[in-house]
């Protein structure tokens, strides 16, 4: 039988057997670990809150990534389960409002770099030796604020911006290990993090399942509809939805 190849031209996981999951708890990180646990994955769902992540075929593993111990914490737990990781999806992100004409105590800054682009690097990094060669996957989940900042959220842009520029270097690194690198692009998705804002939001289930038919084609970006709108309209008119956006 011949094995199907991805648009990248690797080996194509049809039924990756181990995904690493960050961001677990709720969400779209919930929605993915839900996911891949239908199509008979085994899952590492990593959060620092775990009894919603518990399920047979899933691993839970409380970790706080801000910190190098939840970094390292994750790493234990993969190098115990003793199988290459199929796919990792760097998912946990948390976004503060922050005024900096305002006294900001600067933890906060800190946390919110820390989670939303040191940990993708960091993780990424201390998972290189459990990924499949060839033939897994990393997806960084960035934001649409990565194109243009939303200024009531300065940090959780400049991250987003960082992660998908990271995101965009690592791909090339990884093309000679048989390592496929994505992007994914949420539009507003209804979720905590976005409760009581927004209209017309796209479900966590939706946008889990946009992720796991990306990660099987290989695709670079993962960009649900609305994603992909905003995206081709800012190649033609970039100040439109830096306007756009800046409302968000
Ligand atoms: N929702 C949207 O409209 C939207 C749009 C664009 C991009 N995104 C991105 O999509 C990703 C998921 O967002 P979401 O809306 O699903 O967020 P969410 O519902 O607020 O969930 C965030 C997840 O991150 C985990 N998390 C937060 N801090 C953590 C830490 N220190 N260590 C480990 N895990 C931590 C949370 O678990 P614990 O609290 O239990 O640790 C939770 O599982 C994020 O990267 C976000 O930036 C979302």
């Amino acid at each position: 039988m011949l094995m199907p190849f991805n648009l990248k031209g690797h080996p194509m996981n049809r039924n990756p057997n181990t995904v690493v999951i960050t961001g677990a708890s709720r969400g779209i990180g919930a929605a993915l670990v839900k996911v891949y646990v239908q199509k008979g994955a085994k899952v590492i769902a990593v959060s620092r809150s775990t009894s919603e992540t518990a399920a047979p075929d899933v691993t839970p593993v409380a970790a706080d990534l801000s910190t190098e111990t939840g970094i390292e914490r994750v790493m234990r737990a993969v190098a115990a389960l003793g199988r290459p990781v199929d796919v990792l999806i760097n998912n946990a992100g948390i976004q503060n409002a922050l005024d900096l004409r305002c006294d900001v105590d600067p933890a906060r800054i800190d946390t919110e770099m820390a989670i939303n682009l040191t940990a993708p690097v960091k993780l990424t990094l201390a998972l290189m030796p459990f990924l499949r060669r060839p033939g897994a996957t990393v997806v960084n989940v960035t934001s649409l604020v990565s194109l243009h900042p939303k200024p009531s959220a300065p940090v959780y842009s400049a991250s987003k911006a960082g992660l998908a520029s990271f995101t965009r270097a690592l791909r090339h690194q990884m093309v000679d290990q048989g390592i496929t690198v994505i992007e994914a692009v949420p539009p507003l998705v209804e979720t905590d993090m976005t409760r009581g804002r927004g209209t017309a939001k796209l479900s966590p289930e939706e946008m889990a399942a946009a992720i796991e038919t990306g990660v099987e084609r290989g695709a670079c970006r993962i960009a649900p509809e609305k994603s992909k709108f905003v995206l081709r309209l800012n190649r033609a008119l970039p100040s439109l939805v830096a306007r756009v956006l800046s409302k968000e």
